[in-house]
């Protein structure tokens, strides 16, 4: 198969885990038979500065013409005072919008090499195994009205959450797909007591989940289900919600995992998926070393899956994921205070090593 990919290194570590990522991908396709299509592209801050624009139309139109877009992450200090269109995230808001990738996958496991990187006991933490089904291109993020207006001292602030009934409709039908395919539980997250969005995300979520009789629903509050997510974090299979609410959730269950360095996500639901770590920039490690690139890493395996439905080689990816760290392998983020961390190339150079190693024995066997 041809893999025709756009790549978007973006911002801070950005460009060193997706550099990581790349080289797994290629030792994927390598060892299965597969040719990659490669384009680079700026977007983010590193968009800004050259072109004044985080996400220039070359990039666009780039990303619209591939299979899937890779990205690393988006973000700098250098842009915290310029005006909201002018600032890194803004390219990739728009880059979500400009895909239709409506549906945001992060999947937080605990590797059972990692029991001792969680805050949490290992008996709280182990077993551990959510995907967080964030809807994407709604709510605060893109409701308008949206501005600051006034005079110094005096100024009002302004943002709009809006969810619409379809909009609701369709990211539900993704949760519940993808829990008849895990364990048939859906935790639908909301803030109903308070706000009419979440009445309406409720109501929605009820009658579709009708459609899906095999499937558990429950409903939580955002402030309940934080709180829970730390005390039963076992307990979750999918949850599913709204775009601020999926944001603040997944950095949480990164953080009850070991280290959101780990996370993958998928944005998908449009005409072109959009693979990225959940994490961002980290401006205070970049250019270091030292940043976990297994998120992106990971990453690419659910490209693999969700794009091409390349489910062997998504797979190959995850467990040589989960053999080097079960060796012992960690990168500062998960490293104890007796462990030696390794960098962020030889983390991913371990990852290669072990694509190529699991390769050979596929050759091995179908000789
Ligand atoms: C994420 C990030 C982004 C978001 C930022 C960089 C715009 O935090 O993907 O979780 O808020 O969606
Ligand atoms: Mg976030």
């Amino acid at each position: 198969m041809i893999l025709k990919l756009t790549i978007l290194p973006g911002d801070g570590i950005g460009p060193e885990v997706t550099e990581q990522a790349v080289l797994v991908l290629q030792a994927v396709a390598d060892g299965f038979g597969h040719r990659l299509e490669l384009q680079h592209k700026l977007i983010g801050a590193a968009a800004l500065t050259a072109a004044n624009d985080p996400l220039p139309s070359d990039t666009i139109q780039a990303c619209l013409s591939s299979a899937a877009v890779l990205m690393g992450a988006v973000g700098s200090p250098e842009f915290d005072h310029y005006p909201n269109h002018l600032r890194p995230e803004a390219g990739l808001l728009r880059l979500r919008r400009e895909l239709g990738a409506f549906a945001n996958l992060r999947p937080a496991v605990l590797f059972p090499a990692l029991e001792d990187c969680s805050p949490l006991r290992a008996e709280i933490v182990r077993g551990t195994d959510i995907l967080i089904v964030r809807e994407l291109l709604g709510g605060l993020y893109f409701g308008q009205p949206r501005s600051i207006e006034g005079a110094a001292g005096a100024r009002l602030a302004l943002n709009t959450m809006r969810y619409g009934e379809t909009e609701i409709e369709r990211i539900a039908r993704v949760a519940f797909d993808l829990a008849m395919k895990r364990r048939r539980k859906v935790l639908s997250v909301d803030k109903a007591n308070v706000l009419e969005c979440s009445r309406l995300w409720r109501e929605v979520v009820t009658r579709i989940a009708q459609g899906y009789p095999e499937v558990k629903l429950a409903h939580q509050y955002v402030d309940s289900a934080a709180m829970l997510l730390v005390q039963r974090p076992k307990d979750f299979d999918v949850i599913l919600t709204e775009n601020m609410f999926g944001d603040i959730l997944s950095d949480q269950a990164g953080g009850v995992v070991g280290s959101l360095g780990l996370l993958a996500s998928a944005s998908i639901g449009g005409a072109v998926g959009l693979y990225e770590p959940v994490h961002g920039s980290a401006p205070d490690i970049a250019g270091k070393g030292i940043a976990n690139p297994l998120g992106a890493i990971l990453s690419v395996a659910m490209m693999l899956r969700h794009s091409f439905e390349l489910e062997r080689e998504a797979v190959c990816i995850e467990d040589t994921v989960g053999s080097v760290l079960t060796q012992g392998s960690r990168t500062a983020d998960l490293a104890g205070k007796s462990q030696t961390a390794i960098s962020t190339t030889e983390m991913g150079r371990q990852v290669v090593d072990a694509v190529k190693a699991a390769g050979s024995v596929n050759k091995e066997k179908s000789a």
